[in-house]
């Protein structure tokens, strides 16, 4: 295995995240391929069995199972370490996976965890019901409301778990302001950072302890594979998460690793470009006089907020139609370029109804008080021309008469 200036953080941080992106943690073989290898296997293999101890005491460097570690994630892990500012990182299997290892890694049964209330629906379950299953208290506040998560803890707060811009009504919490109250109760900050992406905010600049991703969204953002991953400090990654990793085993496979690297190369690309194009397609809708969440309106409750915190507004926004399920349908069904799906962060634009789909797994009462309603319906903007994406979102909403 040839080591390359990639592996050099000296240099990696160096660099600004556009450039760490394509090169950065790039693990070359003897063949000193130039595209990244997609090392396809399970196992490893040792010149003797000294060796073999040697590498599973961590006295010699190396790799010995790909449920532990695999050259290709291992490049995919270094890349993001780097655009995150992270020391550390593990990948996972999906976004789903990480959020559960960010969390269960840590967690016990008697501990408490504060959550804001706008998240995935998948997030609201770990923390409604996965984790009160173990033993786990709960406390779910409103995100934006920093007095809430002040007045939240207790003394058994182990962790805030938060998501900014919350899925899908695109809230903001302050990080700078909520973080520090996690630490004066000696409990960890973890964010899911999935909606502003790493371009857009760096949490652990703020001094969040653990940031954790769906790559399925904007990092791959081509619509091919599942990916997650989970960043914070050396210590924290090895010592609470990698335990946790190693012995459950959510592992991403070598082949989508692969593909979530290629993702990365063009990301700041690509979400600066969906950004544009949302602030364009958002200011578009608000001018025909729709009800429409994003950061990047000085419309929406934390605008000021959203701009200090974050660079750019990102690429979801979300619409409240007048009326319940069948006209947000109709509007859904009338587009002919907007896809309707429940993904999100990628090169083509989506649209999606969260009450019917991502958060129809919630109870009827929790998404009311989460603000989902059936007239709620959720956009990604995709790298198509704004233009033929704002033709297309009138005609639809020419044909449902708004
Ligand atoms: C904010 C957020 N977090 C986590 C996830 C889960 O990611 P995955 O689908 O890769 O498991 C999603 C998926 O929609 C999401 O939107």
């Amino acid at each position: 295995m040839k080591r390359t200036t990639g592996r050099d953080r000296d240099r990696t941080r160096r660099w600004r995240p556009a450039t760490q992106a394509i090169r950065g943690g790039t693990l070359r073989s003897d063949q000193l391929e130039m595209s990244e290898a997609i090392f396809a296997t399970s196992g490893y293999v040792y010149d003797c069995a000294e060796d073999a101890a040697a590498r599973f005491k961590g006295e010699l460097p190396g790799f010995t199972y790909s449920r532990l570690s695999n050259p290709t994630v291992a490049m995919l892990e270094e890349r993001l370490c780097l655009i995150e500012g992270a020391e550390a990182c593990r990948a996972t299997a999906s976004g789903m996976a990480a959020m559960t290892a960010a969390l269960l890694c840590q967690l016990n049964a008697g501990d408490h965890v504060v959550a804001g209330k706008t998240m995935f629906g998948s997030c609201r379950w770990l923390v409604d019901s996965l984790l009160p299953r173990f033993g786990i208290e709960t406390t779910v506040v409103d995100g934006p409301d920093t007095a809430a998560w002040a007045a939240a803890r207790r003394p058994n707060t182990k962790v805030f778990f938060l998501e900014t811009p919350g899925n899908p009504l695109l809230d903001i919490i302050d990080l700078a302001a909520v973080i520090p109250l996690a630490h004066e109760a000696g409990a960890r900050v973890v964010v899911d950072n999935v909606f502003a992406t790493p371009i857009f905010q760096r949490p652990l600049e703020l001094g969040a302890d653990v940031v954790a991703y769906s790559l399925t969204k904007h990092v791959d953002g081509q619509g091919r594979v599942l990916g997650g991953a989970v960043l914070g400090s050396q210590a924290f990654v090895a010592d609470t998460l990698l335990p946790f990793l190693r012995n459950t085993g959510p592992t991403l496979s070598a082949f989508n690793a692969w593909v979530l690297l290629k993702g990365l190369e063009t990301l700041d690309l690509r979400v600066r470009k969906m950004a544009a194009s949302a602030q364009t397609v958002a200011e578009h809708l608000a001018a025909r006089g729709l009800d429409v969440l994003y950061p990047g309106l000085p419309s929406h409750p934390q605008h000021a907020l959203a701009m200090r915190q974050m660079s750019a507004g990102g690429t979801v926004m979300a619409l409240r139609l007048p009326g319940a399920s069948a006209e947000a349908f109709a509007l859904l069904n009338a587009l002919e370029l907007i896809d309707i799906s429940n993904n999100l962060g990628d090169s083509r634009s989506m649209i999606t109804h969260p009450w019917t789909t991502t958060h129809s797994g919630l109870p009827e009462d929790t998404r009311r008080a989460m603000g989902i309603t059936e007239g709620l319906v959720r956009l990604s903007v995709g790298l198509e021309d704004p233009a033929d994406l704002t033709d297309d979102l009138d005609q639809a909403l020419g044909a449902v008469g708004l």
